[in-house]
């Protein structure tokens, strides 16, 4: 299985059984309430959430002050439950490199805390703005890579790894052989690779994006950077 198809499937089969416990967590930052905000002072037409995870923050709020709300994500789980509860929501399961609407259907297209999660970020964008209404509105955030705190945790990530390389091996078999006993439930997926375990966090280089950006002469965009160490 290609790198990019066993990311797909960590995502849908083990990522999703984590994130609304994660969410919960997170809970909901001045940050979201500032997103939130910018979309509700948006007219009240169709509008798109890429990588809806279970609904909530996002979708929720837009639903309840009466949006069209669509929401698509690659995990199937998600995607249930989003369906169990907000019935009012029109979600399917759904790939961000492959949005399957058609050309200029939406107002607003949005995508939050998921755009590192996509193998192909810049498909993912060109999607985004073929699906929304031209002078309509496309927002997303991104992971930077460029961001110092992120540099250092991919370090320190890194050297933990080297460090403890025996107790990870054995771990790591030890897990999977628990985890094979498990599947007949489908509670987990295997990972054998060691060498090249699965890392589906993938942050971009914002100077990609612009350049992306400015290819397109036929869009304009605003830029905003977010100060997530100082940002409550
Ligand atoms: C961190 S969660 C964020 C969920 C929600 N937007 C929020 O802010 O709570 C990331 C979501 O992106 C979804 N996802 C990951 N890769 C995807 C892809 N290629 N296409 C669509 N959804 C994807 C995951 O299944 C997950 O629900």
């Amino acid at each position: 299985m290609s790198n990019i198809n066993q990311r797909k499937e960590y995502i849908k089969n083990i990522y999703s059984k984590q994130w609304t416990y994660k969410r919960k967590q997170y809970g909901v930052k001045n940050f979201d309430l500032e997103l939130i905000q910018k979309l509700k002072n948006q007219n009240k037409g169709r509008i798109l959430e890429v990588g809806i995870g279970d609904g909530y923050p996002f979708s929720s709020e837009l639903e309840k002050n009466k949006f069209d709300v669509y929401g698509i994500d690659l995990s199937p789980t998600h995607v249930d439950m989003v369906k169990k509860t907000l019935p009012n929501i029109n979600v399917k399961v759904g790939d961000s490199e492959d949005l399957e609407f058609d050309n200029n259907f939406f107002d607003v297209v949005f995508c939050f805390r998921s755009s590192w999660y996509f193998p192909d970020l810049i498909k993912s964008i060109s999607e985004m703005l073929r699906v929304v209404k031209i002078d309509g509105l496309v927002i997303f955030d991104i992971q930077n890579s460029q961001n110092p705190i992120h540099i250092s945790s991919v370090k320190k990530r890194k050297k933990l790894q080297e460090e403890n390389i025996i107790k990870h091996i054995i771990l790591k078999y030890v897990l999977n052989v628990i985890k094979i006993f498990l599947r007949p439930f489908k509670f987990y997926y295997t990972n054998w690779s060691i060498f090249k375990p699965i890392i589906i966090e993938h942050p971009s280089d914002p100077n990609k994006i612009v350049d992306y950006l400015d290819s397109k002469d036929d869009i304009t965009y605003n830029f905003f950077g977010v100060d997530w160490i100082n940002s409550p």
